[in-house]
């Protein structure tokens, strides 16, 4: 077993293949608040260790980063687990600790190894659970969990994180539930993003029934769902045909034009785009939007190229920065739905 205190450790799932991005920023935001340390990892292996050797002045955040979904500080890292018995050193471990936990989550890298690893994650999880209830470190008040990040059956790293700086989901995925009646599986996507990119407050504050967002890119209409489930009124604007279910809600206006043209009459509460096109024109028309009040808030993707994926996303965002006079909130994640792009939220700070 090996355990470092003095140079923490700090796991962060990725989408497979998106693992150089994920260490680039991880040590790029790392670097931006102040502290150094280099991040190793395997390409299609799902995840990136970042070794911290000087401490930041401000955490890492996983809602600050992008190609993290999920961020685990590193306890201990069990290489050679005796499979007749893993839970022993694992609960010595935690006793060691002193931390009462909430509960107990085995997690995987969303990689092809890592899906292999999904029935021994639910079973070992329920091992884990009834031990650490037999020895009485479970409270259901406390503000930290036990993370297991399962290799192999018998190489795991041990976690305790509290709830507030970490995903609230396992391995960082929102699992969520394709509603028929939407004409579009990628209504997905604008749901993680709801999930992922806004706070519970602000989802209640933002998504009221009666407001109005214009959808850039809109055919068969996935996107504008979101919108017309919580009664809201939709601008659609394509050249393709929407689906007649969400016309027949009355609350969706389809205008035939070009969405980098395209200008309403008056402001909106949002604007959401999924038109595929270069990112950094993506970026400048969405930025436009802001600056001119033409909606408060706008989510949109950003395609990413092949090569140089974390440079064309500080070009678009800086690019943006430099559009609009005044500060930006801006928040964006690779999320699960994503496949090569990013989903970005932007505002008026
Ligand atoms: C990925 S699909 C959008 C899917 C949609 N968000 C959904 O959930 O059903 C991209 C759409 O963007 C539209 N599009 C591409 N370029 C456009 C443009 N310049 N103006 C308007 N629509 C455009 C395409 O016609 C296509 O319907």
């Amino acid at each position: 077993m090996e355990s470092d205190p003095v140079f923490p450790r700090l796991i962060a799932l990725t989408r497979a293949g998106f693992e150089p991005e994920c260490a680039q920023e991880l040590e790029h935001e790392l670097a931006a608040r102040g502290g150094s340390g280099y991040a190793q990892t395997q390409r299609d292996s799902g995840f990136v260790l970042l070794h911290v050797q000087d401490a930041p002045q401000r955490r890492l955040r996983v809602r600050e980063l992008i190609f993290a979904r999920q961020l685990l500080p590193l306890r201990a890292s069990f290489e050679a687990l005796d499979p007749k018995d893993r839970v022993a050193p694992i609960l010595a471990e935690v006793k060691a600790s002193g931390v009462m936990l909430s509960d107990v989550w085995v997690e995987t890298a969303d990689s092809p190894a890592g899906e292999q690893m999904r029935a021994f994650a639910r079973s070992f999880e329920s091992a884990m659970a009834t031990a650490l209830k037999r020895e009485k470190r479970l409270d259901a008040r406390s503000t930290h969990r036990l993370h297991l990040f399962a290799h192999s059956g018998t190489q795991i790293d041990l976690c305790i994180a509290t709830h507030a700086e970490t995903a609230p989901w396992k391995g960082g995925i929102p699992r969520l539930r394709f509603p028929s009646e939407s004409p579009s599986r990628s209504t997905l996507k604008l749901e993680e993003a709801f999930l992922v990119l806004l706070d519970e407050d602000e989802r209640a504050r933002w998504l009221q029934a009666g407001m109005t967002a214009v959808d850039l890119g809109a055919c068969p209409g996935g996107w504008s769902y979101q919108f017309t489930r919580r009664a809201m009124r939709v601008i659609a604007v394509d050249n393709g045909a929407m689906a007649d279910s969400l016309m027949a809600t009355g609350l969706v206006d389809h205008v035939r034009a070009d969405g980098f043209r395209f200008q309403p009459q008056k402001p909106v509460e949002w604007m959401v785009c999924d038109m595929v096109e270069q990112p950094i024109k993506v970026a400048e028309r969405m930025a436009t939007w802001l600056r001119e009040g033409w909606c408060r808030r706008t989510i949109f993707n950003l395609k990413l190229p092949m090569k140089k994926r974390w440079p064309e996303v500080q070009r678009c965002f800086a690019s943006m920065r430099e559009a609009v006079p005044f500060d930006l909130d801006l928040r964006a994640k690779q999320l699960y739905h994503d496949r090569e792009e990013i989903t970005v939220f932007a505002a008026c700070a």
